[in-house]
């Protein structure tokens, strides 16, 4: 049942990828994504994995800040296939329910707008946390979660099952797959938002309060360790 979930989820990402939301998405994630790491220190010792990495840019992205070595895993081939091969990132078809590394491979984990994807997402955060050493952070961005204005509106536009949990619902999750310290908060992207006459309706904002309302609420950051 899972892997048929799974299956459906890949093939979604396989079309994104064909038409080009793959790259775009880089640039609706990245002003949360450097606010978020911001937080954590990122060094040549570090070794780093980017789960459900799309394109790749966040892999980019960490390499930028001083990570030593930067490992992308992804289940769709479409979103692999447009990633740009990089120095010391190497980017891996696989499920994060099935992390194809040894135990505490990596210091640094991340995981944007991804999670809530998994049909079993109890496996995929036990994954993370048995390839993260002890002491390792886990950082979670996310725009669709439980008490998002826009999450309705964005459960209706999507083809595939998502998990809508609100953040203390994230937390006991993290908590039960072994993490033991989980910071919940939030980050808004600081570029001026559209006007109402630069902005298009569609089926993630229906109208320009809907994006607004989504500007002010910003992105749910978890940072788990
Ligand atoms: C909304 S996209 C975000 C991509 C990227 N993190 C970004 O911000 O541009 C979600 C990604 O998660 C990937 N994904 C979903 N389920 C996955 C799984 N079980 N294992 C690995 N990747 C998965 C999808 O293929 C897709 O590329």
């Amino acid at each position: 049942m899972s892997d048929r979930a799974e299956r459906r989820v890949r093939e979604e990402f396989d079309t994104w990828a064909a038409e080009g939301r793959g790259e775009r998405m880089a640039v609706g994630h990245r002003a949360a994504v450097e606010q978020a790491l911001e937080r954590v220190p990122i060094g040549s010792g570090d070794n780093a994995l980017d789960l459900g990495c799309g394109v790749g840019w966040a892999c980019h992205l960490m390499r930028e800040r001083g990570a030593g070595r930067v490992v992308g895993v992804e289940a769709s081939r479409g979103m692999l296939a447009r990633a740009r091969p990089a120095p010391g990132v190497a980017l891996v078809g696989a499920s994060m329910t099935a992390l194809p590394f040894r135990d505490a491979t990596f210091s640094r984990a991340l995981s944007v707008e991804s999670l809530y994807y998994v049909p079993d997402v109890n496996l995929a955060l036990r994954e993370v946390r048995r390839v993260l050493a002890p002491e390792g952070r886990f950082i979670v961005m996310m725009d669709l979660y439980g008490g998002s204005p826009v999450a309705s509106q964005w459960i209706d536009a999507l083809k595939v099952k998502v998990h809508l949990l609100h953040p203390p619902l994230w937390r006991r999750r993290l908590e039960r797959a072994g993490f033991s310290r989980v910071e919940i908060f939030h980050v808004r992207d600081p570029r001026p938002p559209l006007s109402e006459s630069e902005f298009t309706p569609s089926p993630w904002f229906l109208t320009h309060a809907d994006y607004l309302a989504f500007r002010e609420a910003g992105s749910l950051i978890l940072d788990a360790q």
